[in-house]
């Protein structure tokens, strides 16, 4: 048997993610404790789980540190890595939005010169090139609402769960671009190599997804 390494996006992905993998027979009882580990093993130490910030999870499965990698999609766009997207995980649902002041609902777009604040400025500019329209995109990261709220920018592109924050901010969606949920990705090489251990473990979260659609509890 060969050791797996899973990423896992630390942040607001992470407590659905150990759900999943528990249910799937993924020992996690290490990471509920408190602590700055970055790096835990199953009891069995067959599976070994790093922490790391979510726009690192691709890097980490593309260069084959990690074999299977936990992650969002909006993630996946941005950083445009090279690997295998196995599984909708069905759960960080959330959209990519362009966002904004109600009254520039249908001038923003025609504006000579717009300007995009964002923390993801690949999706964006692929997402204006594909309309058509010419943008400055201002990379931010983190509280991107502040782009219209400060003046810094005309609208926003962002992901949008609840929608609080927009509305708390007085902003509201102008455009949506797409859906998103967490994602299992794999690196390729190890898909190959780490074939049986890899599928047995997609296949038990398979189940634990279906059953969970299926209003069964685990
Ligand atoms: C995200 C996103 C929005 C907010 C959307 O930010 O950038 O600001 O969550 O969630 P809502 O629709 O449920 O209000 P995050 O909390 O990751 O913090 P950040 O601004 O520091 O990136």
């Amino acid at each position: 048997m060969s050791l797996i390494t899973i990423a896992l996006a630390k942040g607001r992905l992470m407590e659905e993610a150990i759900d999943v993998l528990e249910a799937a027979g993924v020992g996690c009882g290490q990471l509920k404790e408190p602590s700055r580990k970055l790096i835990f093993f199953t009891p069995d130490q067959r599976i070994r789980m790093i922490l790391v910030k979510p726009s690192d999870v691709p890097t980490y499965v593309e260069y084959g540190i990690a074999d299977i990698g936990i992650v969002g999609k909006d993630t996946l766009l941005e950083e445009g890595r090279s690997l295998y997207e196995m599984l909708d995980l069905k759960f960080g649902q959330c959209r990519l939005v362009v966002a904004g002041f109600p009254e520039k609902q249908d001038t923003w777009i025609t504006r000579s010169h717009t300007r995009v604040a964002t923390k993801y400025p690949n999706i964006a500019r692929n997402y204006f090139s594909r309309k058509g329209k010419d943008v400055e995109i201002i990379k931010l990261n983190g509280s991107v609402e502040l782009g219209p709220l400060t003046g810094l920018s005309d609208v926003i592109v962002d992901i949008v769960e609840s929608g609080r924050t927009l509305k708390e901010n007085g902003l509201v969606i102008l455009e949506e671009i797409c859906s998103i949920s967490a994602r299992l990705v794999v690196n390729r090489v190890s898909l190959k190599m780490k074939n049986r251990e890899i599928k047995a473990l997609i296949n038990n979260i398979q189940t634990v997804l279906e059953e969970r659609e299926n209003g069964e509890v685990n």
